[in-house]
């Protein structure tokens, strides 16, 4: 598809992207682990930038899950250490950047310091328009449950009934309560797993699975994804 041709097509509202593949682009440089990290931090900035300029309204980046802690405690807390730094750029910088953070996950194991940068940029960013929702400490099925608990306590209390749940009221008791599915899923880095990512709201999602590892990911590669987004035909179970 001509670079002109896809201009003219809409570009999907909401993008999701597992970034991967920091480690193994760092080791095939001789670098740590973490190396890989700053690199993909530094990816992330420059396609959440280009995501606001071509009209991309929400980005969902998964940046660590519930099943990382499992690394080394070097990796974990070089990872931390890129979002501190992260939030302390985009909170001085939040009425320039107009960038809307969120936060998908459970924070109470991030440190007291973190989590309060977290829920302040959270709560200062709220009216900008490109929204980022950052996934820490996440994971699908842990987003499902905690969802079900949630209901089942109201049910509990006598706010509301079983019978009355829905699909459309069960997504109110997610993290991504009021926030479109997302139309497309890249993963980079040539695995093709979902490794737990966004697992209620991509159930209609297309996904784009790519070979270049996330540090070398570059604006032409969101918008080869979205071509080949495009070329799908999207049926949602119809004909
Ligand atoms: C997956 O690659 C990546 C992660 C587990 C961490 C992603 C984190 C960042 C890009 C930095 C977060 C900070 C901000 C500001 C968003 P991998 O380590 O699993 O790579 P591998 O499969 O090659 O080992």
């Amino acid at each position: 598809m001509a670079p002109s041709e896809q201009k003219a097509l809409p570009v999907p509202a909401h993008i999701g992207i597992i970034m991967d593949g920091n480690g193994r682009w760092a080791k095939k440089r001789g670098l740590p682990r973490t190396a890989g990290h700053k690199a993909g931090a530094e990816t992330f900035r420059r396609i959440a930038t280009y995501c606001g300029e071509i009209g991309v309204k929400y980005l969902t980046v998964y940046a660590f899950s519930t099943e990382n802690w499992k690394r080394s405690e070097e990796e974990v807390s070089g990872i931390m250490r890129l979002l501190d730094r992260y939030l302390d750029e985009a909170l001085q910088d939040l009425d320039k950047k107009k960038v809307r953070a969120c936060f998908y996950g459970d924070l109470s194991r991030l440190s007291p310091e973190l989590r309060k940068k977290c829920l302040e940029i959270q709560e200062r960013s709220k009216d900008y328009e490109l929204q980022v929702n950052f996934c820490f400490n996440y994971g699908g099925r842990m987003e499902i449950v905690q969802a079900a608990q949630r209901f089942a306590q109201e049910v509990q209390s006598g706010k509301r009934a079983p019978e009355e749940l829905t699909e459309a009221l069960f997504e109110n008791y997610l993290y991504s309560a009021g926030v479109p599915d997302p139309e497309l899923i890249i993963r980079p880095s040539g695995e093709q797993r979902t490794s737990n990512f966004l697992l209620w709201q991509s159930a209609y999602s297309e996904y784009v699975f790519m070979n270049v590892l996330w540090p070398d990911f570059s604006p032409a590669d969101l918008d080869a994804a979205i071509a080949e987004y495009h070329r799908r035909n999207r049926r949602f179970g119809g004909v």
